[in-house]
């Protein structure tokens, strides 16, 4: 059977109210605006409220994409969530977003593969129509990492923030439009680099790893640097030779945001032009699974996802997991705020 085309048709957001600038990190930890601003881009980012999780986030942004694709929930087939920041480590945070949306009935599942998350769910949630499973799919990335951060390590708390975006994935009108192709990789040997180390089977809550806080991220920034600015050039490469195209073709690059100095890095190297590049991490620092939906969301709104334009995104993370994505865009829609 022919592959059938698939579209991202709609993209929906939500971010927490609440604004932390770097001026006020400051005030509990041995940090500065300046420092934060140079070595990262990052001046501020949304901070969930006490009691809300990841599902409060990401409903709001399905409802939303939903509705600026005029899919009905009950329509849906399937709703991927991904997530480093789930509400549970089950039932799934799909589970809670399909309740909350009312899609009950639909088949909804997590998927784990750190700031990667939202291109491989992207990836798995396009092959659901390629192959003929399901018509209409729901991608959600969601997360509240601010409750995931040891808030006295100044190298971890400083790069991250919360927020939600999700899309809809639909039957493409013609195969010259819609997601082009993927490249996705991991490197276990990196897999101690950055992690969450308690909670699970590996390290079940104690005493000790609540004191030793081990319940937060851990991350060898440096590394994690070298292997993003690395992994960046070569994955988008790849996707490129695979579709035939070059990167002077790109019109919109897409990274994940984790830190503008990577971006700046792989841009540079990959030879794209600075103007094609979209970052607001600025405003939102890393949200992890959220970020890339959370730019489709403002590059649409600034018009920059035009009919027949090629868009490249990237993403990478914990794992080391890598991903990125071509897509020829036939537009993207979303509800005017
Ligand atoms: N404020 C002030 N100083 C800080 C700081 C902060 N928030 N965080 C670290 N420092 C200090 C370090 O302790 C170190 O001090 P020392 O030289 O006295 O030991 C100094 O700044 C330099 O630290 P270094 O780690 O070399 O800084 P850097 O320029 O490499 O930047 C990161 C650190 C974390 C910003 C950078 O490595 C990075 O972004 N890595 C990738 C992280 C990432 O993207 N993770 C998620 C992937 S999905």
């Amino acid at each position: 059977m022919t592959p059938r085309p698939v579209k991202i048709s709609a993209v929906g957001t939500h971010v927490p109210e609440r604004i932390v600038t770097n001026d006020e990190l400051s005030l509990t930890l041995d940090t500065s605006d300046e420092w934060i601003s140079t070595r990262s881009g990052i001046r501020e980012r949304r901070i969930a409220a006490d009691g809300e999780a990841a599902s409060d986030l990401g409903a709001i942004a399905a409802a939303r994409a939903l509705e600026a694709a005029s899919v009905r929930p009950k329509d849906l087939d399937l709703i991927i969530v991904a997530s480093l920041s789930p509400d549970m480590l089950f039932p799934p945070t799909a589970s809670f977003i399909s309740g909350r949306i009312g899609a009950d009935g639909t088949p909804a599942f997590d998927l784990s593969a750190a700031c990667t998350g939202f291109i491989y769910a992207l990836a798995t949630g396009s092959s659901f129509i390629a192959s003929g499973q399901a018509e209409k799919v729901l991608v959600v990335g969601a997360e509240v990492v601010s409750k995931m951060i040891d808030w006295t390590d100044r190298g971890t708390a400083v790069l991250f923030g919360d927020g939600a975006g999700a899309v809809v994935l639909e039957v493409a009108e013609s195969s010259d439009e819609g997601i082009l192709g993927f490249d996705l990789g991991n490197d276990p040997s990196g897999a101690g680099l950055l992690k969450l180390p308690a909670g699970g089977s590996r390290e079940p809550a104690t005493i000790e790893t609540v004191e030793s806080r081990r319940h937060s991220i851990r991350m060898n920034g440096g590394e994690v640097f070298k292997f993003a600015t690395r992994i960046i050039v070569s994955s988008c490469r790849e996707v490129l030779v695979q579709q035939g195209c070059r990167i002077e073709d790109v019109d919109l690059f897409v990274p994940h945001q984790a830190n503008i100095r990577i971006i700046d890095t792989a841009a540079r190297k990959l030879g794209i032009a600075p103007e094609k590049v979209f970052s607001n991490l600025e405003r939102y620092g890393n949200t992890s699974c959220a970020s890339i939906p959370l730019c489709l969301d403002e590059a649409a709104a600034a018009g920059k996802i035009g009919q027949g334009e090629l868009v490249l995104m990237v993403g990478f993370g914990a794992g080391l997991s890598w991903g990125s994505c071509l897509v020829r865009t036939g537009g993207l829609k979303r509800i005017e705020e």
